[in-house]
């Protein structure tokens, strides 16, 4: 479900509203499943309707949709202070970004403030960081 408001949080970005066929494009998915899931956010409360055009995210599906963006962009930034290219582990990062309780995304921002202030060094033809000492 989470998948879902990310992704048309996204094409709200740059279009302006999102339709099944983009979202189910966007997602790898077919358009019967989701135009399925389509009409259960919008029963839950996350969507709304928007004539002629498709639909769009509602306050409370803007504000999940919000959390899950906030907690890809952490994970991107963790991964590249790790030394893993944020784009080679996109599906990590889309797993992981669902499972992860408040306390531990608080934990692990915690570490991407402190991996950023004290970077790793990079030993030349290495793409493995150690630790500066
Ligand atoms: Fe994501």
């Amino acid at each position: 479900m989470e998948d879902y408001l990310e992704c048309i949080f996204d094409l709200e970005s740059t279009k302006g509203y999102a339709c099944v066929s983009d979202v189910a494009e966007a997602l790898r998915l077919n358009r019967a499943s989701t135009s399925i899931m389509v009409k259960r956010l919008g029963k839950l409360g996350f969507l709304r309707y928007e004539p002629y055009r498709g639909f769009a995210l509602t306050p409370e599906g803007s504000r999940v949709a919000e959390k899950i963006r906030k907690r890809h962009a952490m994970l991107a930034d963790l991964f590249q202070l790790m030394g893993l290219d944020h784009r080679d582990h996109l599906s990590d990062i889309e797993g992981i970004e669902h499972h992860l309780s408040e306390r531990a995304f608080r934990r692990f921002a915690e570490l991407a403030a402190h991996l950023r202030s004290h970077p790793f060094h990079r030993p030349a033809g290495s793409n493995r960081p150690t630790p500066v000492t």
